[in-house]
């Protein structure tokens, strides 16, 4: 298992280009099993999660080809057994994804149940309900989603009792085939979920609403093959993660390939803090300037367009600099403060209340030996070592590696000192 080793504190200069979105990745990847000839994607990030999604689409014999400098996938979707197995969606949650491509295609599927994680318990309980509306039989047997199709797919009128972005991807692919027409009331509004429902527009799938919490959609579409690449935009999350890492090391940093209109909520939350930011006139570059003194903030997260739960842990290690004291409430997932006990170690003054985050700053935090726990709190120890004074060694990196395309040499590049180093499980 690798860990890295960072001597702090780092002071960062130069630009960085921000890598396609992990989360738009995945389900266009699993989308691909709706069609019978080859489909690729660019602009793919060179991540775990990527890689995991590969073997799982093996294991139904797909066959795939990755050129990782180029950043290409083609998908060969020749599916032969319609089975997501645990071995695979364990390492990886976002497996429950094949659900909807597999039982709209071939009207059935066999995928394991993903189980909680570091951050939670996280259920699929929304996505199957909704399926059933749409007249599939679903049953729990083993750990195992069964699906089922009796008779056609059907349009159905979904509410969804909290915003879900897979759930909502899920019942998209669905209810883009079902006959007649659905109505998804409470549906996510993330970017991923657009760019998902884009790609359904150009194979001939007809919806209006995306963007927003109710999308309706006209059913009925043989979906068409999407032709020439499907190109995936950049990370929000990632683009987030360098602003905090700008922040809370004082450095200024130019953030290149960046979804600016995707940014709102974060930018908002560190322009609070103090952080200055300017679009630059070259396309789609962000500078982002830090501050000599932060205030502190109060922010909770909240399905887009507000704060989002992926970058709470990173604010939350920026906050430690802000003079007085910050609030960060956690709404989406019970428990998803895992990263502060190891913030603690380095000398970090918070305390958590339930869902509540109160961060007492400004700390000088101190290089300590931490662990990471899931892919955003490795981030935010990242954040702290980078920021801290001394060396810090972050063991179970893998958790940083599912999410984040080479993040260590991106900021050896900008002038971080980040050894990665092997060591015992
Ligand atoms: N929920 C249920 N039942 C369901 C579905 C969701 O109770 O059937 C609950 C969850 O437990 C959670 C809330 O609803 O409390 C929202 O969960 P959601 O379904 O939106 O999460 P997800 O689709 O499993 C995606 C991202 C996560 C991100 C969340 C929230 C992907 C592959 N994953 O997960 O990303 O945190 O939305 O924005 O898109 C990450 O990248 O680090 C990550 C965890």
């Amino acid at each position: 298992m690798d860990a890295l080793i960072i001597e702090g504190p780092a002071r960062l200069k130069g630009s960085v280009s921000i890598s396609g979105s992990k989360n738009t990745a995945l389900p266009l990847l699993f989308t691909s099993l709706l069609f019978d000839r080859e489909v690729t994607f660019s602009n793919v990030p060179r991540l775990w999660d990527i890689e995991t999604t590969l073997k799982l689409l093996e294991t139904m014999g797909v066959t795939s080809h990755w050129d990782k400098e180029q950043g290409e996938i083609s998908i060969m979707p020749t599916v032969i057994h319609k089975v997501a197995p645990y071995e695979w969606v364990r390492r990886m949650r976002a497996g429950i994804l094949a659900l909807g491509p597999l039982v709209a295609r071939y009207g059935e599927a066999k995928v394991s149940l993903p189980g909680g994680c570091a951050i939670g318990a996280r259920p699929v309980n929304y996505h199957l309900e909704a399926m059933r509306k749409m007249g599939v039989s679903v049953e729990v047997e083993e750990g195992y989603v069964k699906a089922r199709l009796k008779g056609s797919l059907k349009g159905a009128h979904i509410s969804f009792p909290q915003v879900t972005v897979t759930g909502t991807e899920n019942l998209l692919i669905l209810a883009a085939v079902a006959e007649g027409n659905s109505v998804i009331e409470n549906a996510a509004r993330e970017p991923e979920v657009v760019a998902l429902g884009e790609l359904l527009i150009r194979c001939g799938a007809r919806m209006s609403g995306l963007g927003t919490s109710l999308i309706e959609v006209q059913g009925s579409t043989t979906l068409r093959h999407p032709e020439g690449k499907i190109v995936i935009p950049s990370d929000r999350i990632e683009t987030g993660t360098w602003i905090s890492i700008a922040a809370a090391t004082r450095s200024e940093l130019i953030l290149q390939n960046v979804e600016i209109d995707q940014m709102g909520s974060v930018i908002r939350a560190f322009e609070s803090m103090g952080v200055r930011f300017h679009l630059m006139a070259e396309s789609r570059a962000l500078r982002v300037e830090p501050a000599d003194h932060y205030h502190p903030v109060d922010i909770e997260t909240a399905p887009y367009p507000g704060f989002p739960t992926d970058m709470q842990a990173q604010l939350l290690t920026a906050l430690c600099l802000a003079e007085g004291k910050s609030r960060v409430r956690e709404n989406i997932f019970e428990n998803r403060f895992m990263h502060v006990a190891e913030l603690h170690r380095m000398g970090a003054r918070i305390t958590i209340h339930e869902n509540e985050a109160i961060v007492e700053g400004p700390v000088t935090l101190q290089g300590a030996p931490i662990m990471a726990t899931d892919l955003r709190a490795s981030a935010s120890l990242v954040v702290a070592g980078l920021c801290a004074q001394g060396r810090t060694k972050i063991s179970r990196i893998y958790h940083l590696d599912r999410g984040y395309q080479r993040l260590d040499r991106k900021l050896n590049q900008v002038g971080a000192h980040i050894e990665r180093v092997k060591e015992d499980s």
